[in-house]
């Protein structure tokens, strides 16, 4: 962990975890706290400096969500964005009103005053507003440092006690010297230093899990993931092959994958490497269902069985490692910005398992982070910049029952699509890409022959964050060469479509 920290203190914007991803690309570490977080908690922690998000609400509703204006006396600098300007105002006898027009998007603001959070930062920029109240009246002691044609007051600030408020949102790429104000608000007036580095991050977990572990064991459950691969590669560094790592590979992967990683782990990194191939098992056990929520039971009920049965044979007292990272902690329902989904990096422990401890050696890190880290690991690229992958595989991606030759088939088509997206450039602008078998059969023609074989869908999508996500507009001749060699290359394959729905109202897999 880095000497000094910043709080993100979350009144529930959409942007919290962004503010949060920046502050740390200035090398400040932030972590963020929902605002029913006591002040006690808060001021125990040292922070050097305190940003309020933005939220949803009006400052002068009932639910909207407030905190002791204590809080901007305790000598520690606040910034507010958005709601959080609002806040500040209306927390210390201001007024904010509701706009005549809202403002929302790309707006100039100008600077009106000198200040040390637009330090360097031009006379007229443009920022990115998206708001329907305003500071209609500045609390005392404050004065206005920016405005825009429709905001009299874009940013307001008490010098003499640290207090700084911005109506826009610094955080978003569209407000141009955005990152700079926040660099300002970091080094102008928190004084901080910048001790949040990664190579630093690494020395000190190393040696941190060094003298958790001790002598003992730790068993790690690796997916091939991003986080799980990096967790690995850090216990590895660490303590060498008193780690093992457990890998099931249920036959639901992409062409090759098991195989990749395997080679990966065993050959570059120090560790026990256990591989479990129970695709064989699983078929069984799938074998007649169609149902796609009873197939995933089935998928998820066989892998915790096969998982934890392996780990209870490696186990033998030491410790379990998992690859959880920040957002998985922040979502799991502690702050209101919460429950947005339940996660899949923290696994549910059966009850007769004994360790001696959990450890997450991930578990402040955003993942572009957990990226950085594991390419300073020397984790290939292709794994730490892999796109994700459902838990359930493959599984999720052949519609109706699950055979030997339909994994086959859709196998091999995943790989020539997979490909064509690396040869043509096209897969460093998607965001996940794949080929469905939605095990329908048409009729075709080939040579002088009638074919009646399988359907190939291809789904490309664009997304920041999967909640919501488009198609993607693939070239036509770029199109053009994934059917070709789709309907060549791949057997059983006579028909190629691609999906053009986004989400909402689709979802990006199809089951
Ligand atoms: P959907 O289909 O819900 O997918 O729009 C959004 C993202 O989540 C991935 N996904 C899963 N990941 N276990 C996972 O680990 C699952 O059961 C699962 N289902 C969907 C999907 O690939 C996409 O990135």
């Amino acid at each position: 962990m880095a000497n000094e920290k910043v709080l993100v203190l979350d009144f529930g914007g959409q942007y919290n975890q962004l503010i949060a991803r920046r502050v740390r690309d200035l090398s400040v570490y932030a972590e963020i706290k929902p605002y029913s977080t006591p002040l006690e908690e808060i001021k125990a922690q040292g922070y050097k400096g305190i940003i309020f998000t933005g939220g949803p609400n009006s400052v002068y509703d009932e639910s909207s969500p407030h905190y002791t204006s204590e809080i901007l006396s305790i000598g520690v600098p606040v910034l507010g964005i958005c709601y959080g300007s609002q806040l500040i105002s209306y927390m210390l006898g201001g007024e904010v009103s509701a706009c005549e027009k809202s403002e929302y998007g790309k707006i100039n603001i100008r600077l009106v005053k000198e200040s040390k959070l637009f330090k360097d930062v031009p006379e007229k920029s443009v920022v990115w507003m998206s708001h329907t109240d305003y500071i209609s009246k500045v609390p005392n002691g404050f004065s206005v440092t920016a405005e825009s044609d429709d905001c009299p007051c874009a940013a307001m600030e008490n010098e003499q006690k640290k207090i700084y408020a911005v109506q826009f949102h610094p955080e978003v790429t569209h407000s141009e010297y955005g990152i700079k104000m926040l660099e300002n608000f970091l080094y102008e007036v928190c004084g901080c230093s910048g001790d949040w580095v990664m190579d630093d991050f690494i020395d000190r977990t190393v040696s941190e899990l060094r003298k958790k572990v001790g002598e003992k064991r730790v068993v790690l459950g690796l997916s091939g993931g991003v986080d799980s691969s990096v967790a690995a590669a850090l216990l590895s560094r660490a303590v060498g092959n008193q780690l093992t790592c457990v890998f099931v590979d249920q036959g639901l992967m992409r062409k090759d994958e098991g195989d990749f990683v395997e080679r990966t782990f065993t050959s570059l990194f120090d560790m026990r490497f256990v591989r479990v191939n129970c695709g064989d098992e699983f078929l069984a056990k799938l074998k007649g269902v169609t149902d796609p929520e009873q197939k995933r039971k089935i998928i998820g009920t066989e892998f915790y069985n096969v998982f934890w049965n392996k780990i209870r044979e490696e186990a033998d007292g030491g410790f379990f490692a998992q690859g959880t990272i920040y957002p998985d902690r922040i979502e799991s329902g502690k702050g209101d910005a919460a429950t947005i989904k339940t996660h899949h990096n923290q696994v549910k422990m059966p009850d007769d398992i004994n360790f001696e401890g959990v450890i997450e050696p991930l578990g402040d890190l955003f993942k572009d982070e957990v990226r950085k880290v594991g390419e300073k690991l020397g984790i290939p690229h292709e794994l730490v910049w892999r796109q994700p992958f459902p838990g359930p595989g493959l599984g999720v991606r052949i519609l109706g029952e699950i055979t030997k030759e339909k994994i086959k088939i859709l196998q091999e088509s995943d790989a020539v699509f997979r490909d064509e997206m690396k040869r043509s450039g096209e897969e460093e602008r998607l965001s996940q890409f794949f080929a469905v078998l939605p095990d329908v059969r048409t009729v075709g023609v080939m040579g002088d022959h009638r074919t009646y074989d399988h359907l190939i869908a291809i789904r490309a999508v664009t997304t920041d964050d999967f909640m919501t996500a488009d198609w993607a507009r693939i070239p036509y001749d770029v199109l053009a060469r994934v059917s070709n060699r789709l309907t060549n290359e791949v057997e059983h394959v006579n028909r190629v479509v691609y999906d053009i729905t986004s989400k909402p109202p689709g979802t990006v897999e199809w089951e």
